[in-house]
């Protein structure tokens, strides 16, 4: 990307340090030209045109525009994240203008900021940062993929997983027994589904508790762990940031304890917090040493053979606080003596489900900071950030030369250096099918490209078909797993109906890894984006531009996933001619050149549609591979779509070892001509 860009930094009151920007960039002292500033900062207002488009804004509801909304960094636990709602887990305060002119705006910060996106008034995008301590990054540029690149190359380099981490995850939160792991991976493997992960949920604990294995259920566990490699499977397991009040039965808790290492309360005492496994406490990762601390435990695990793991909870999720539990408890006392009618009994609902992630324990909360203890909701956004940070540094330490498998809920900007992030607890829902498609893009411009959503949905029941279509997309993001809560109806591959119809969607996957690892790894390098808006590619063409639904995959691929059930097909918006592959595995598949304009294309649910962009090519392989250790780069057919000429280079590695840039790899070297 040679386009240039303008950068320029405002700062407000006494931001809090989030690192997130890892460039130096001198501070500004005059007006800021793009905004109107009031209130000493308080709000940044800005005019959109008609024709503007606000990209941005990584997780988040809604669509890839993000025009229309109100959205509110404030990470939040809310499994039931509807389109009315504004806060998911992460905070990433970038946003782009994309019309006449290109203008990204950051605002640094980790406490509340609400971005008024047209939502209030059509033509106004107004920016409210109610504590006022912040840095404001305006950049301005010919391009919004200049725009974003810049970004990027000011938050620094997305993190790299191991190779494997490419693979197909099995995940489901009850798996309570190394036996019952054991049949997931032996279904898989005897029907030919491949297979590279099975993450481990809170059940593999000892009584919820970090860092503990529950022996009874898992036990010999490093042998296990090592069993499970031989059939070419890691096991990734949960920690979660809470940890269990159990004095002088758990060393972390009573470490943690002796040396103050807990969040406290406005007195200087612990806070008490319940999660999972009830009472617990929550680390204060705003410390160094307690980041070392709680980092250094992974090592544990990694001892036994672990490569892998996802943090949980770090928003952080506070189920209650003793404080309000007894307050609650008082108020029912009450309750127990009235007719609940029209007002009470609501709020008496309210008052229970109210006790969860309570915006009174968030301001209860202290933090010790090298400025000194601080009130947690002036930097709420960045506890989940720290914690990844936590373990990403304990890797570092243990195993400096490779890879560890990490992704996180919470986020912010900065932690895409660390960790990917999944996509929280989705639904089984055809909406967040889509919701999933347009915040992947989103997520990559905020430096988060080992992302994915929960395949099939989280909560709720899958049906078969919407896991067939949601597998369409998922095959090509990134962090590709399966996971489901307990009590939902089973949706293993093998147990749903469509099996075979999976099983070969799922090999496409893996032929086309070679490419989609290349891809990834070019996006970190070049500080690049994997999944593009059309808008990003086709600036000129009004039509491509507004396309909500589908995406560029990489440099040579678009897709355009369906996500309504019963559709057997979908109009798609081609912005040049493009050669259609219908696809139902790797080995079957049909062509037919389209040309630029709108078709009606047909999608059985058990086909996806991938288009291959004028004089491109795309290296695929067999799709026999049943895990990534049997994909090779040897032997590559090219999928391709020559007018004139094309090449392509693709990037390899041994995927384990750390890597700094294309030098540290391979490149193999492909050209076609007419
Ligand atoms: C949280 C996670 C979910 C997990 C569950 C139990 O809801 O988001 O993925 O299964 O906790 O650990």
């Amino acid at each position: 990307m040679n386009q240039t860009c303008a950068v320029k930094r405002y700062t407000f009151g006494t931001p809090f340090p989030t690192h997130a920007v890892v460039r130096s960039i001198p501070c500004e002292t005059g007006e800021v030209q793009e905004m109107l500033v009031r209130d000493e900062g308080r709000i940044l207002q800005l005019l959109l045109d008609a024709e503007d488009i606000v990209f941005g804004l990584g997780e988040q509801v809604r669509g890839l525009n993000k025009r229309g909304w109100k959205y509110i960094s404030n990470n939040t636990d809310d499994p039931n994240h509807t389109e009315g709602k504004h806060s998911l887990y992460g905070s990433h305060n970038f946003l782009m203008i994309d019309g006449i002119e290109k203008i990204g705006l950051f605002i640094d910060t980790p406490g509340k900021v609400i971005f008024d996106i047209g939502y209030s008034m059509s033509e106004q995008l107004r920016i409210e940062i109610p504590d006022r301590n912040y840095d404001l990054y305006v950049i301005t540029g010919p391009s919004s993929e200049a725009v974003v690149h810049t970004f990027r190359a000011l938050i620094g380099r997305s993190y790299i997983p191991p190779r494997w981490a490419f693979g197909y995850g099995q995940s489901r939160w009850s798996y309570e027994t190394a036996d019952e792991v054991r049949e997931v991976v032996r279904e898989h493997r005897e029907r030919g589904i491949p297979l590279d992960m099975v993450y481990l949920d809170i059940d593999y604990m000892d009584d919820y508790k970090d860092f503990t294995i529950d022996s009874e259920k898992f036990p010999d566990f490093p042998s296990f762990v090592q069993e499970m490699k031989e059939q070419q499977v890691h096991l990734v397991p949960i920690i979660d940031a809470g940890i269990k009040k159990a004095e002088g039965t758990y060393s972390v808790y009573d470490e943690g304890m002796e040396k103050g290492y807990f969040c406290k309360d406005a007195e200087g005492k612990p806070f008490e917090v319940a999660v999972w496994p009830g009472r617990s406490y929550l680390p204060d990762f705003f410390r160094e040493d307690v980041r070392t601390w709680f980092g250094d435990h992974y090592r544990g695990l990694l001892d036994m053979g672990i490569d892998g793991f996802w943090n949980d909870m770090n928003e952080p999720a506070i189920f209650y606080s003793d404080k309000r539990l007894k307050e609650v408890f008082a108020k029912i006392e009450e309750y127990k003596k009235q007719n609940l009618d029209v007002n009470s009994f609501f709020e008496f609902q309210a008052s229970v489900s109210g006790l969860a992630n309570s915006p009174e324990d968030y301001r209860s909360l202290r933090h010790d900071t090298e400025a000194g203890r601080i009130g947690h909701e002036s930097v709420h956004n960045l506890y989940g950030a720290l914690m990844t940070k936590a373990a990403a540094d304990g890797f570092r330490r243990a195993r400096p030369d490779t890879r560890t498998l990490m992704f996180s809920r919470s986020s912010y900007i900065g932690s895409h250096r660390d960790a990917g992030i999944w996509q929280g607890d989705n639904m089984s829902w055809w909406s967040h099918l889509k919701m999933n498609v347009q915040m992947t893009a989103s997520l990559n411009m905020c430096g988060f490209l080992y992302t994915g959503a929960d395949a099939g949905g989280f909560g709720d029941d899958a049906s078969p078909d919407l896991l067939l279509r949601w597998l369409g997309f998922a095959v090509f993001t990134p962090l590709l797993r399966n996971h489901s809560v307990r009590g939902s109806r089973r949706q293993e591959i093998w147990r749903m109906v469509r099996t075979e119809e999976c099983r070969q969607i799922l090999s496409l996957r893996y032929a086309f890894l070679p490419y989609i690892y290349s891809e990834y790894m070019k996006a970190v390098f070049e500080d690049g984006l994997l999944f593009r808006p059309l808008a990003f590619a086709y600036p000129d063409d009004a039509r491509a531009r507004h396309v909500e639904d589908q995406l560029l995959f990489g440099e040579g691929l678009m897709l355009a996933p369906v996500v309504e059930q019963n559709a057997w097909g979908r109009y798609v918006y081609l912005p040049e001619d493009m050669k259609l592959l219908r696809m139902r595995s790797a080995c079957d598949y049909d062509e037919e050149i389209l040309q630029k304009g709108d078709h009606w294309v047909p999608a059985m649910e058990h086909e996806i549609l991938v288009f291959i962009r004028p004089d491109r090519i795309v290296p695929f392989g067999s799709g026999e591979a049943r895990s990534t250790e049997q994909v090779s780069t040897e032997e590559l057919r090219l999928l391709s779509y020559i007018k004139t000429k094309a090449a392509y280079d693709l990037y390899t590695d041994d995927g384990v070892k750390n890597v700094q840039g294309p030098e540290d790899g391979i490149i193999i070297h492909y050209e076609q001509s007419v």
